[in-house]
C-alpha cells in the first residue's frame, strides 16, 4: 500500500503528551437525560467541560485542541435546541476571551459562515484576530463544520486554479490540498478522543485524522476533565503509531 507523507508532530514542550488533540464532545443529550434534566442542561455542564479541558491541556503542555462544538448536520435538530447552542457560544465568547487572551491562548475557528446569524461571525472572527498573536495553546473552535464540505471547497479552489490556467492537475499534490483546509499551519491530530462511547468520526477532520489515534472514551462529555483526558493520553501512550510503516518493536523505523 502506498503512504501519504507522514505528517509528525513531537511536542518539544512535553514528549509525552500530544501534540494535537481533537475532541468530539459527545454525550450532552444522554447526561441530562439520565437525570431527568432538560438537553439544554446538558450542553450548559458540556460547556463547563470544555472550560476545564482547555485548563488541563494547557497545564499537560498540548500546543492545539479542537473541540466539535457545532457541526453541519446539527442544523437537522430542533431550533430550540440549536439556539440554545448559539447562545452557549456567545456567552463562551463574552465571558472566556477575555482570559483565555491574558493566559496566551489562541484561539482558531474552522467551519463555514454560511447559515450562522451576523453577531456569531463577528465574535469568532474577532476572537481569531485578537488572539492571533499569542503563543500558547492553539483552542481550534469547529463551528458549523463538516469536513466533506472542507474538503469540497479545497477541491473547488484547485479546480479554480486549474481552470484559469494556474495550475496543472498533474501538479496538485497532498500538501496543496491540505493547505486549503481550515486547518493550514496546523499539525494533523495526534490523538482524536470521542466521548461517550460512540465509536466513529462523524464528519470530523477526515483528511486530517488520516493518521490519528482514536480513543473512545465512555465518559458522558459534561463529565469530561482532567480525569478522563489523562485517561484518554494514556491510552495513546499504549499505541504503537505505525503510519502505514512495521512496529518499532519489530524493528521499523520511525
Ligand atoms: C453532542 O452531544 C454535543 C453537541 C452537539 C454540542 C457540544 C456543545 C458543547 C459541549 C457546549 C459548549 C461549547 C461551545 C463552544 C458552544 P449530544 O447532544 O449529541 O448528546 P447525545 O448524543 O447524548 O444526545
Amino acid at each position: 500500500m502506498s503512504d501519504s507523507p507522514i505528517v509528525t508532530s513531537m511536542n518539544e514542550q512535553s514528549p509525552c503528551v500530544p501534540t494535537h488533540i481533537a475532541i468530539i464532545m459527545d454525550g450532552n443529550g444522554r447526561w441530562a437525560s439520565q437525570r431527568g434534566l432538560p438537553r439544554f442542561e446538558g450542553h450548559r455542564r458540556g460547556l463547563e467541560s470544555l472550560r476545564r479541558t482547555i485548563t488541563a491541556a494547557e497545564e499537560l503542555g498540548v500546543r492545539y485542541l479542537t473541540v466539535y462544538s457545532f457541526s453541519s448536520e446539527n442544523w437537522r435538530r430542533p431550533v430550540t435546541e440549536i439556539t440554545e447552542l448559539m447562545g452557549l457560544l456567545r456567552r463562551f465568547i463574552r465571558n472566556d476571551l477575555a482570559d483565555l487572551h491574558a493566559r496566551n491562548v489562541r484561539i482558531r475557528v474552522m467551519g463555514v459562515q454560511d447559515g450562522l446569524s451576523p453577531d456569531i461571525v463577528a465574535l469568532l472572527e474577532d476572537a481569531e484576530k485578537l488572539t492571533a498573536a499569542n503563543t500558547g495553546l492553539t483552542f481550534v473552535v469547529a463551528f458549523n463544520y463538516g469536513s466533506r464540505r472542507e474538503m469540497t471547497d479545497a477541491m473547488r479552489s484547485l479546480a479554480e486554479d486549474v481552470a484559469a490556467g494556474r495550475l496543472a492537475p498533474s501538479e496538485i499534490t497532498e500538501e496543496m490540498v491540505a493547505g486549503r483546509l481550515n486547518t493550514v499551519g496546523i499539525p494533523d491530530p495526534d490523538l482524536v478522543i470521542r466521548t461517550s462511547g460512540e465509536q466513529r468520526l462523524s464528519n470530523f477532520m477526515l483528511w486530517q485524522a488520516s493518521y490519528s489515534e482514536l480513543v473512545f472514551s465512555p465518559v458522558l462529555w459534561p463529565d469530561f476533565g482532567r480525569e478522563a483526558l489523562n485517561a484518554s493520553i494514556e491510552e495513546y501512550r499504549q499505541r504503537d503509531r505505525r503510519y502505514g510503516g512495521i512496529s518499532a518493536a519489530m524493528g521499523g523505523n520511525r
